[in-house]
């Protein structure tokens, strides 16, 4: 055979993967392959692959005598909206899409690239771990894997797809990247799975119900999408990456908008209902307020009385972390505190302002949050939040109260441009709770206790329950109203696009983890 049939047949066979079969299987439960995934990923033509002629090296098991060209992962690079991603997939038709010393060599060699060229990398999970006949070898690939995850961590963004299962150790890499895509029904994560789990503790779960993109989009907050399938799922992908510079060197491109930066919307004036106790929901705000009303959330189904993802304003992108007095009043939990966090985070480390809408009535009471370590919890949104030096606006529609009014955004903590509305309380706490604690006594005393109380609190609402005390001290810079939310926020954004701020010198601060 001449060495260009050689070619052309060992890349048939790397293309064939686990053959036709076990590709038929894989259509058959709603999964493509990892050829097929990585087409609708990239733009057209432009994936560029490589060790696309790798082998494994393990001699046991006869597994010599079963050696796929690229060992069934398919890495290289290529180009989403034209811009340069590196991108791994695993082939399930191959061994199971397990991970070798081999391909986990494949997968460090791109993520080098990554960090060289700064570009972001996307995994494709679609496997059964570490690959069985090589042991200890497969199991220091995936720490290979691991220590790059944490290299590149606020480097170059880093996206994990998980289109069919994960599991084991193999579930800490996607952890450690900045966004988890789930596909709902195909995919699974979970670190023990159902058997161990019987033997351990006797109960009986699911791999759905254990580990499944709705477990883990909505409970354990491990995902932050869930798509109905894989296309939908590789779509998402390359919007989000809209959002995102390629690295923490770069600002995300900016995008075209028709939407004037001066549109103002007079519905804003009446979003807040009248009675202070009432609910509305904090999307619809957003909505009105960002380019064309595209708003890209993150973490959708998971501790909902936060609201955070992405949108663009005046064509740039910005994160957004809202308090939705829609769901729980808006307070402040363990699950809401660590999610506002880590998207905080995630947009200081990538150079994407943060706007701040806060409408907090405080952190949620009760032993279940105490026990929880709802004060390191609280802790950390609040760390996330000073810490972070790119641009940083606050508008507080309603509710900033207590610790919670610090945390979010305040301009004590190095917020650039804090704006109320004019419905906005700013207090140590709400009028009734601190009627109850101030005039313990003299309503006690008092013969027309109701009467009183009414009183007090009138006087305590009429007093702090509002912006003006907060404006007089320049706590915040500005009490505007809210149909101009829009304008004065890309004023602002402008004004700030060239901030400059730091942190004192340090190897890493220690973030109440
Ligand atoms: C080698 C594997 C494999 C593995 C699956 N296969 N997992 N080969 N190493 N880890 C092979 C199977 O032998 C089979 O080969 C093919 O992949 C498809 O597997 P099936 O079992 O037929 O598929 P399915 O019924 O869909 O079940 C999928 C599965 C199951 C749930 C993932 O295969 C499974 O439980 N695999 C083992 C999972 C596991 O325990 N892995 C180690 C976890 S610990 P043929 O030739 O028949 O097609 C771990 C540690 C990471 O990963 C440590 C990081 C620190």
């Amino acid at each position: 055979m001449n060495r260009l049939d050689e070619l052309r047949r060992r890349h048939a066979a790397a293309e064939q993967g686990g053959g036709p079969e076990r590709r038929e299987r894989q259509h058959k439960e709603g999964k493509l392959s990892a050829r097929e995934r990585i087409e609708l990923l990239l733009d057209e033509s432009t994936f560029e692959e490589l060790d696309k002629l790798v082998t494994h090296r393990c001699r046991d098991f006869g597994m010599d005598e079963q050696n796929v060209p690229g060992d069934g992962f398919v890495t290289g690079y290529g180009r989403i909206e034209g811009r340069l991603v590196y991108v791994f997939a695993q082939d399930f038709t191959v061994f199971g899409g397990s991970l070798s010393e081999t391909n986990a060599q494949k997968i460090c060699k791109i993520m080098d690239l990554a960090l060289k060229t700064g570009a972001p990398v996307i995994g494709l999970n679609d496997s059964g771990g570490a690959r069985i006949q090589e042991g200890v070898v497969s199991l220091a690939g995936y720490a290979d894997i691991f220590l790059r995850n944490t290299l590149a961590s606020g480097v170059v963004p880093q996206i994990s797809a998980i289109m069919g299962p994960c599991a084991g150790g193999a579930v800490y890499s996607p952890a450690i990247t900045d966004f988890v895509f789930m596909v709902d029904h195909t995919s699974y994560m979970f670190v023990t799975g159902p058997d161990v789990i019987k033997t351990v503790t006797h109960e009986d779960v699911t791999k759905e119900k254990l580990g499944g993109a709705a477990t883990h989009n909505s409970v354990s907050g491990v995902g932050h999408f869930t798509a109905a399938d894989d296309g939908d799922c590789l779509r998402m992908i390359r919007e989000l990456l809209s959002y995102l510079p390629q690295n923490n060197r770069e600002d995300a491109p900016r995008r075209a908008t028709a939407d004037p930066a001066d549109r103002m919307d007079a519905a804003l004036d009446t979003v807040v209902p009248a009675e202070s106790s009432l609910p509305y929901d904090i999307k619809d705000v957003i909505h009105r307020v960002v380019d064309d009303g595209e708003f890209f959330e993150v973490h959708e189904h998971w501790a909902r009385n936060i609201v955070v993802g992405f949108a663009h304003m005046d064509g740039r992108s910005i994160g957004i972390v809202a308090n939705q007095p829609a769901f729980l009043a808006g307070c402040l939990d363990i699950a809401s505190s660590t999610k506002g966090a880590r998207f905080v985070r995630f947009c200081d480390a990538f150079n994407i302002p943060i706007l701040t809408f806060e409408d907090v009535p405080g952190f949620l009471p009760g032993t279940e949050q105490e026990f929880g370590g709802i004060i390191r919890h609280g802790a950390k949104l609040l760390y996330a939040y000073a810490e972070a030096t790119v641009p940083k606006i606050t508008v507080i529609t309603r509710k900033a109260y207590g610790g919670a009014y610090c945390v979010m955004g305040s301009k004590h903590i190095r917020t650039d441009i804090n704006l109320a509305w004019p419905s906005a309380e700013i207090a140590v706490m709400g009028p009734e709770g601190a009627v109850n604690i101030v005039y313990r006594r003299e309503l006690a005393a008092a013969e027309d206790k109701a009467a009183v109380r009414q009183q007090k609190v009138d006087e305590f609402r009429e007093r702090f329950a509002n912006p003006f005390v907060a404006a007089e001290r320049g706590y915040v810079d500005d009490v505007i109203e809210p149909r101009e939310t829009r304008p004065r926020v890309i004023r602002a954004l402008r004004m700030l696009e060239s901030k400059v701020d730091t942190m004192p010198r340090k190897k890493h601060g220690n973030i109440p983890l």
